[in-house]
């Protein structure tokens, strides 16, 4: 067991990549489009679940606006499109495709590679949700929550990933994507997947309606 051990320790010093090369390159996504959208009344007016999907995804300009909206940085201090307790911005997003899992890494406006590979049907338990080419997952970023009890970071984690999930509804309503927020969701697979400290609080696919 030692000598195992051993070996895994000689790997891991000469190939310090070799974990890496399990997740897909990073996305550089485009800069977000900021302006124009429905005027609120109309977005509020139309903001409804829905749960059917076509194939189509979204390409990387649609990404980036969305994400931007979801809890992008929209001020020069680095605050964002979503309010968090106390500025902790500790809402995680996470992009499941068809190739593999992302993080959104909203100051560089990056795709960051964390998981090559399909893994949306170990996000959703929903089967059309699974299918869907673009499967959000708000994750409450514990590291990001040191000065909360146990309480205030279930509490905090769990409303703030509310105010991204209603941002995302408002998006979709705007420019006439389908969504639905998911409280079902596999968040003991996906903590062992992603290997974060925190809670996956919520899904939400986006795509296109069928
Ligand atoms: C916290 C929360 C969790 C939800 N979880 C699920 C879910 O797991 N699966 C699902 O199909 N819909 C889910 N929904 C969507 C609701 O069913 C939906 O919002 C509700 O039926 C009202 O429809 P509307 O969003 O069109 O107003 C959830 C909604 C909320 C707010």
């Amino acid at each position: 067991m030692k000598k195992l051990a051993l070996l895994a320790l000689v790997v891991m010093t000469l190939f310090p990549n070799l974990n890496a090369q399990k997740a897909p390159a990073d996305i550089q996504l485009p800069d977000p489009k900021i302006e124009g959208g429905m005027p609120l009344m109309e977005a509020l007016k139309n903001r409804a679940t829905i749960r059917e999907y076509s194939d189509k995804a979204l390409d990387n300009q649609q990404l980036a606006n969305l994400l931007w909206a979801a809890c992008g940085v929209n001020r020069p201090d680095g605050k964002r499109t979503a309010p968090t307790a106390r500025n902790a911005q500790q809402i995680d997003v996470y992009v499941y495709t068809e190739k593999g899992v992302y993080l959104y890494v909203a100051e560089k406006n990056l795709l960051k590679g964390v998981a090559s590979g399909d893994h949306r049907a170990d996000a959703a338990m929903q089967p059309f949700a699974a299918k869907c080419p673009i499967l959000l997952v708000f994750v409450a970023n514990y590291d990001k929550m040191k000065g909360f009890n146990d309480e205030a970071r279930e509490f905090y984690g769990a409303t703030d990933a509310g105010y991204v999930s209603q941002n995302v509804y408002l998006y979709c309503a705007s420019e006439g994507l389908a969504t639905v927020v998911l409280g079902s969701i596999h968040r003991d697979k996906i903590k062992d997947l992603l290997g974060f400290n925190g809670k996956a609080i919520l899904g939400q696919p986006v795509g296109f309606q069928k």
